[in-house]
């Protein structure tokens, strides 16, 4: 029987609990040190909430292979089985580290789209520049160096180097790139962790203050970060590294076969998409949960692709 059709408009508040019920879930664990139980709980929630959905779903980016992850694995299927056909790309806890020291812009994350059009990004790392709406396609590219993104960037704008603001993960690895960046006379955010919403930060440069979005972190990330892009408008490129054939060879069994690949936002999500992500410590794009006598309030963004929207819901959740 044919797969019904993807009701994204139906699909998406349903998708909005899912991401709510995995930060709700991680309340009570943040600032508590503890990074594995944070996650486990937004997986379990997550996972729970998403079996009510009315969809066959499969998830494409997970919490790992199945041999690797008991829940939210890559391939796993999810949904009650009688809806449109869909993949699923998740991380029920984006930032553990965050969580358990209580830092900025921890964030439960969930994009949706009809099957076949997520990329199955294996778990290695990705390069990614990203950059907000508004802006000719391809006016900072991968193959410019940091300097060259920075000038073309301002240019674009019409802003002198000294007004862009670079976001980066602060990472050994990213501290040529760093001094580089600086020596432009760009300020840069660096930030410890959570680079999905790194790259989202761009798409909102009046609230945020960041312009562009560069350096290596999670493949699986880059993918959830274009699908938030899609809806949000900016640009994404991202190409996949790899360290070792171990990683060649999980690329190869995600069924990626051309390893020079520089991926568009469009490439790695080629259809319409529902993105949910609420904040589970506070950010810069939403705050995090606030917990109260009897009750926690919960903030999250949902975007439509197919109609640009972005919803901002705030959730009362009364507490047993
Ligand atoms: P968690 O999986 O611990 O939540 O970390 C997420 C993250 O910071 C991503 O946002 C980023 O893409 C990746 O880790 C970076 O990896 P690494 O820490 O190896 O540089």
């Amino acid at each position: 029987m044919a797969s019904p059709e993807f009701h994204d408009r139906l699909l998406s508040l349903g998708l909005a609990r899912v991401s709510e019920a995995a930060a709700i879930a991680c309340a009570p664990l943040i600032g508590r040190g503890d990074e594995k139980a944070a996650d486990q709980a937004a997986v379990d929630a997550m996972r729970t909430q998403l079996n009510h959905l009315d969809i066959q779903g499969v998830v494409v980016i997970g919490e790992g292979e199945r041999d690797e992850a008991p829940m939210l694995y890559i391939g796993e299927e999810v949904g009650d089985g009688k809806g449109p056909s869909v993949d699923i790309a998740l991380d029920p806890l984006e930032g553990t580290t965050l969580t358990a020291k209580d830092m900025p812009n921890a964030l439960a994350v969930i994009a949706m789209a009809p099957r076949g059009t997520l990329l199955h990004a294996p778990d290695v790392y990705m390069e990614k520049l990203a950059i907000g709406p508004g802006f000719k396609p391809g006016v900072v590219t991968l193959a410019m160096s940091p300097a060259e993104r920075v000038s073309a960037l301002a240019a674009a704008k019409g802003c002198s180097v000294s007004d862009i603001t670079v976001c980066v993960l602060e990472r050994p690895r990213h501290e040529e790139m760093i001094a580089e960046i600086r020596s432009t006379g760009a300020a840069i955010r660096l930030i410890t962790d959570g680079d999905v919403a790194g790259v989202m930060h761009c798409a909102e440069p009046h609230l945020t203050g960041i312009d562009m979005y560069m350096g290596s972190g999670g493949a699986p990330e880059g993918v959830l970060a274009a699908a938030a892009l899609k809806c949000m408008g900016g640009q994404i490129f991202g190409k996949l590294m790899f360290r070792n054939d171990d990683e060649r060879d999980r690329a190869r069994k995600a069924g990626i076969t051309n390893f020079e690949q520089v991926y568009t936002r469009d490439d790695m999500v080629t259809g319409d998409v529902i993105f949910s992500a609420t904040g589970v410590t506070d950010g810069s794009l939403l705050p995090g949960i606030k917990r109260e006598p009897g009750y926690v309030t919960a903030e999250t963004i949902l975007m439509r692709s197919k109609t640009g929207s972005v919803r901002r819901m705030v959730y009362r959740h009364p507490l047993d």
